[in-house]
């Protein structure tokens, strides 16, 4: 098998839009095609998905590899849940506008995320209550390890808050497709301030939940079309009960939920914006000023000028709250 590379400008495949370039850039269309590449390609390789998740430097030597896989099918049917198989380059908001139209429930409250299916898992997305492990059955990847298409169960996923055995084995598994389970019956998740009114609604639709969190996700997160973004840009942190309770008594109006025993969660957009760091503009780059946990591209940014904008806000929470943020998009290096 010979397959040929090709030099690709990636600046419009990251919804940062940074400037980028591919030396070496191989588009994988089947399972054949995905082994033998990576017989060939033993050494550090970079898989890209829909780009919404990383930082990308200005050039990459390495291979870059996109899977392309457009499966999108039932596979198989009881009468209270369909389960689907998905190919990774699906466009993830497609694939939920898809469920919504077919009557399938779960998806919804996952509506307008960017990126793609194959990416999903790597950070395990969530909002508005519902995670991708609420619904994933098991993912299908060439194990770079073993050299062989596993099938990882949900549980093998070792799904976290943002975080999966890919995410923290980064660079091994190869992601093909997603299998997913979805339910055939109405069954909400309506606990999420925005969307609780929805609760008391006669004959609530999937289209209407669908819109509303497409609403709400506008109202606060900017489109990466108009304004280049990767969503949050920290996770919440999760620090302990008595680790709160003495930020509360500095800061009452800490945002803060329980996250398991002895664990709270912060919301990092509050600790942003208290630190009077929300709309700060450092440069090509700023902290978006309607919603603080995002980093957004003013125009010209460079992978560079993220780094500086995240590093500044990062040095500003540790210094005010002794709290350590932790970046949700991958850094690529090259
Ligand atoms: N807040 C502020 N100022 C801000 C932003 C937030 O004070 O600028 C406070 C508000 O009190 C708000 C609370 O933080 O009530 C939570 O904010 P929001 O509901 O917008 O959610 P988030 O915690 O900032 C998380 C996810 C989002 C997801 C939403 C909704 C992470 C890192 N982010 O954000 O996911 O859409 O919840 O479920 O967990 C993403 O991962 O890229 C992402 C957008």
């Amino acid at each position: 098998m010979s397959l040929e590379s090709l030099r690709k400008d990636l600046s419009s495949s990251n919804t940062m839009a940074l400037p980028c370039v591919a030396e070496q850039f191989f588009e994988l269309s089947s399972e054949q095609a995905i082994s033998d590449f990576f017989y060939a390609h033993p050494e550090d390789v970079l898989i890209l998905g829909g780009g919404s998740n990383v930082v990308l430097p200005p050039v990459i030597q390495r291979p870059v590899v996109q899977v392309v896989n457009h499966t999108l099918e039932c596979i198989a049917r009881d009468l209270d849940h369909v389960v689907v198989k998905v190919g990774a380059s699906v466009v993830w908001d497609e694939l939920v506008a898809w469920a919504v139209e077919n009557s399938y429930y779960g998806l919804e409250n996952l509506s307008l995320i960017p990126g793609s299916v194959g990416a999903a898992p790597v950070q395990n997305i969530g909002a508005y209550g519902v995670e991708l492990k609420d619904l994933l059955k098991s993912v299908r990847a060439f194990d770079r390890v073993q050299r062989v298409f596993v099938d990882l169960s949900n549980e093998r996923c070792c799904f976290g808050y943002r975080d999966s055995i890919f995410k923290r084995e980064c660079g091994r598994y190869v992601i093909s497709e997603v299998v997913l389970r979805l339910a055939r019956k109405a069954q909400f998740v309506l606990e999420y301030g925005e969307l609780k009114t929805l609760s008391h609604e006669a004959n609530l639709s999937l289209s209407k939940v669908r819109d509303t969190v497409i609403g709400v996700r506008s109202a606060k997160l900017p489109d990466p079309k108009v304004i280049p973004n990767t969503g949050s840009f920290f996770k919440n942190p999760v620090i302990s009960r008595s680790t709160c309770e003495v930020l509360k008594q500095r800061f009452p109006s800490l945002v803060c939920y329980p996250a398991g025993e002895g664990s709270m969660k912060l919301a990092a957009g509050w600790l942003i914006e208290n630190a009077g760091l929300k709309g700060y503009v450092q440069g090509n780059a700023s902290v978006h000023d309607k919603q603080a946990l995002v980093l957004t591209n003013q125009g010209g940014a460079q992978q560079q000028d993220i780094i500086r904008l995240a590093s500044y806000v990062e040095d500003k929470i540790k210094d005010l709250y002794g709290i350590e943020l932790e970046q949700e998009p991958i850094l690529i290096r090259d």
